[in-house]
């Protein structure tokens, strides 16, 4: 199994991201840390530890880290998941502690103790591992990869060309794609594939568990929001394809390219420039993922909700 960090905003698709992470036998999951994302960081903290209770995720230890961007004020992403950040099921008050509010200096602490280097899953905007990676160089020894969910080889979704968590702290993922660990990114253009149907949501409800009704709840305000954004038929799933990649690399298909962030465009800031024809000359940086495994990947998922319902 590969030992796993989990930093999330919690957020409905990190929900399942953290769902997929603690169920998948591929993955140990060693710690979530959460960041200020996809609401304030006390949200996406309360959050964390509401999914673990619900999910009987009881031994992973939760760990807060940056309340804002490494520049300028957060930026919050209210109209998609809502004022709680985990809007549509009600939840009752959480059962899982905070292990600590110094989420930085737990993952370095726990990087430079492990035995094996880890793998870090990234799932909101990319505050905490920038931060981890400048207070604590060496740790870049200590990470076997960064798979990240954000960017996009094509459009974005918050600006025409910016993805949430890019443009919620471009010098961040700046700091990462270019902090010389092995970096894949897992941006819109293969999220985009991983819908949640109708055949999904309906195989997700016949697990017919306290769970389950939850996941069909929260996928249920998250189709309503894309629906209403977007226009989307079904809410994207985006954050678990990143847990997909480490669980079972085939099930999502990647490219090596050149990705640099912009940081200053005047239209553009927080988008992700990616060199898929190799025409900047400009060494690659990072795995780009292009095609998911539609079918698996909801097999995965469905496993893990599943493997938890019975906890
Ligand atoms: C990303 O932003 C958030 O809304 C989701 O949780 C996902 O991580 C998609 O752009
Ligand atoms: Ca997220």
């Amino acid at each position: 199994t590969r030992p796993v960090l989990l930093d999330c905003d919690p957020g409905h698709d990190d929900a399942l991201a953290i769902i997929l992470a603690a169920a998948h036998p591929a993955l140990d999951l060693r710690a979530i840390s959460t960041v200020a994302g996809n609401q304030t960081l006390p949200k996406t903290t309360l959050n964390a530890r509401r999914i673990c209770t619900v999910a009987g995720i009881e031994d992973v230890p939760i760990v807060s880290g940056r309340a804002a961007p490494l520049r300028g004020p957060a930026l919050v992403a209210e109209d998609v998941h809502g004022e709680s950040g985990l809007d549509g099921p009600a939840f009752g008050p959480p059962q899982v502690p905070l292990t600590s509010t110094d989420g930085i200096g737990y993952l370095r602490d726990m990087l430079r103790a492990s035995q094996a280097p880890m793998t870090v899953v990234a799932t909101g905007p990319l505050t905490n591992i920038a931060a981890l990676l400048l207070s604590a160089p060496d740790v870049v020894e200590r990470i076997e990869e960064i798979v990240f969910m954000g960017g996009s080889t094509a459009e974005g979704n918050t600006t025409p060309y910016a993805e949430f968590n890019m443009i919620a702290d471009p010098e961040a993922a700046d700091i990462v794609v270019h902090s010389g660990v092995p970096v894949t990114m897992c941006g819109l253009n293969v999220t985009h594939q991983a819908l949640a149907d109708d055949r999904v949501c309906a195989e997700i409800a016949a697990l017919n568990s306290p769970l389950a009704g939850i996941c069909v709840e929260l996928l249920g305000f998250f189709a309503s929001t894309y629906r209403q954004l977007w226009g989307f038929p079904a809410p994207p799933v985006h954050d678990p394809v990143a847990v997909a990649r480490v669980a079972e690399p085939e099930l999502v298909s990647c490219e090596l390219s050149r990705v640099d962030i912009e940081l200053t465009g005047s239209y553009t800031r927080g988008a992700t420039v990616v060199d898929r024809f190799a025409r900047t000359g400009r060494e690659p940086n990072a795995r780009v993922a292009t095609h998911l495994d539609h079918e698996r990947f909801f097999a995965a998922l469905l496993d893990a909700i599943r493997e938890l319902s019975t906890r």
